[in-house]
């Protein structure tokens, strides 16, 4: 067991490269396993640009997913069935650029990759290659065990995605939580089970009951990384605008870590208001010469 803020117990070192280490050294995938078998929780956020991957990387976190959520978040699109390759890449070079520390999980979007384990491998190449991404991450669990084993063994590392997978929001019925049931917590395991198999170095449980993720972590040897799942997960992923309270849908699971909206809400409003008072450029923001 991890000590309560996740960090190693006091007589054992940390499996993942330290913070601020110089050179930097990266969160790579034999460190995903090393800190589950160390009882360590991995961190995760979504991040889309430079500036929020330098934030986040230079706070210590292990992994930066760029989303599919790119789409709703960033871009205004009705949710992430809209979002492509083409749009994504710009967003994977810029967390690329910016992360130095943390390992960069590039989503496929819908579209790119169910087709069949190749349609999956060009996707992938375009993230590695042109995005500079460390690995991809899809949805799906048996359905696509071929395609994560193609990847694998042709060098990609994938991350998986149970439970409720937004791109599949219209056959599930919008967003709902997956696994209450008996047979449909088979189904989460099953599919766990099958992507850990074909060589899936992590799976995120996104809004499945608590007892069935930790049922998933405890049989599965790759870290789970919950987002709604509850606490038993090896790590915790949310989107980085619920976690600072910039988001718009807020379901429950996105605790608001501060409050940065209402900040930019205020300063928006108080440039503006010296903007218009002539208060602002003062004599310090102007140059005499
Ligand atoms: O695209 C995304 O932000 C995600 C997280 C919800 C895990 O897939």
């Amino acid at each position: 067991m991890s000590e309560p803020d996740g960090a190693p117990g006091p007589e054992r070192s940390s499996a993942l490269p330290a913070v601020r280490a110089e050179p930097p050294k990266r969160v790579r995938v034999q460190h995903l396993r090393a800190a589950k078998e160390n009882g360590e929780k991995l961190t995760m956020l979504t991040a889309y640009d430079l500036p929020t991957a330098r934030i986040f990387d230079a706070a210590g976190i292990d992994m930066l997913l760029v989303g599919d959520s790119y789409g709703d978040n960033m871009l205004g699109h009705s949710g992430t069935i809209p979002v492509t390759v083409d749009e994504l890449i710009p967003a994977v070079r810029a967390v690329a650029r910016g992360a130095k520390r943390a390992m960069v999980v590039a989503d496929l979007p819908f579209g790119s990759y169910e087709a069949s384990p190749q349609q999956a491998m060009a996707s992938a190449t375009r993230m590695l290659k042109a995005g500079g991404a460390h690995a991809v991450k899809f949805e799906g669990g048996r359905r696509v065990a071929d395609h994560v084993r193609l990847l694998t063994d042709s060098g990609v590392p994938v991350v998986g995605h149970l439970g409720f997978t937004p791109q599949s929001e219209n056959i599930l019925g919008g967003k709902r939580v997956q696994g209450r049931g008996d047979e449909s917590a088979e189904q989460v395991v099953a599919d766990a089970k099958a992507i850990e198999a074909a060589g899936a170095v992590a799976v995120v449980l996104e809004m499945v009951p608590a007892a069935v993720a930790e049922r998933v972590s405890g049989e599965l040897s790759i870290p789970t990384i919950g987002i709604g799942a509850g606490a038993a997960c090896d790590g915790q992923v949310l989107v980085w605008l619920d976690m600072v309270g910039m988001g718009g849908w807020s379901p429950r699971f996105a605790k608001q870590f501060a409050a940065v909206g209402a900040e930019m809400d205020r300063a928006t409003r108080a440039y503006i208001d010296e903007v218009r008072a002539g208060t602002f450029p003062g004599r310090e923001h102007t140059y005499w010469d």
